[in-house]
């Protein structure tokens, strides 16, 4: 709603240049401090959901923060998506290319189950890099990336594009 987007670009911060020159990081830990509002956040996003996924895959680590909780309250199973090396073998991992080399994202063999539906969550959609890395993990598990979800959309960087492939539905609660 509109006003939970007013409390909400009231309560992220924008530090400037940080963590490199040029970019505008959106700190969302204010948000922790206020129960009522995260339960808003909680119940935005669960509304997005609500009937249309088997699953909920979140995204180490900011993807854990609002993932977990949607898991829960639309009763389903909330399966990590860690960075590399985290979690023990046997693992399904998926790599990715970055500005500089390349990352590798990763998932406990057999917890995504075959023909599930998912939904992809995570804090934010920057260039989509990462959520495509994750959708592409979820495909090759034999199940369907039907839903992603953001808390923040940064709409200059397109991150969109990459997801379009999927054919899934994409929200964000708000966007910058
Ligand atoms: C940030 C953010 C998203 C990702 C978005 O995570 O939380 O996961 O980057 O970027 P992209 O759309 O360009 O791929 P980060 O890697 O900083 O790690 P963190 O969640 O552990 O803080
Ligand atoms: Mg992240």
């Amino acid at each position: 709603s509109q006003e939970l987007i007013r409390q909400l670009e009231e309560t992220i911060e924008n530090i400037p240049d940080f963590p490199i020159p040029g970019i505008q990081f959106k700190d969302i830990s204010p948000i922790f401090l206020n129960p009522k509002l995260y339960e808003e956040v909680i119940r935005d996003l669960v509304a997005f959901s609500k009937g249309k996924v088997d699953a909920v895959c979140g995204i180490e680590s900011r993807g854990y923060l609002f993932g977990i909780a949607i898991a829960v309250a639309l009763d389903v199973p909330f399966i990590l998506i860690r960075k590399k090396g985290k979690l023990p073998p046997p693992v399904v991992s998926e790599e990715y290319d970055l500005e500089y080399g390349s990352a590798a994202i990763e998932t406990r063999k057999g917890q995504i189950k075959p023909g599930q539906k998912i939904l992809i969550h995570d804090d934010l959609l920057a260039t989509g890099g990462t959520t495509e890395a994750a959708a592409k993990l979820v495909q090759k598990q034999g199940a369907i990336p039907v839903q992603f979800s953001f808390l923040i959309g940064l709409k200059d960087l397109n991150g969109k594009d990459k997801l379009e492939k999927f054919n899934a539905e994409i929200y964000h609660t708000l966007e910058f």
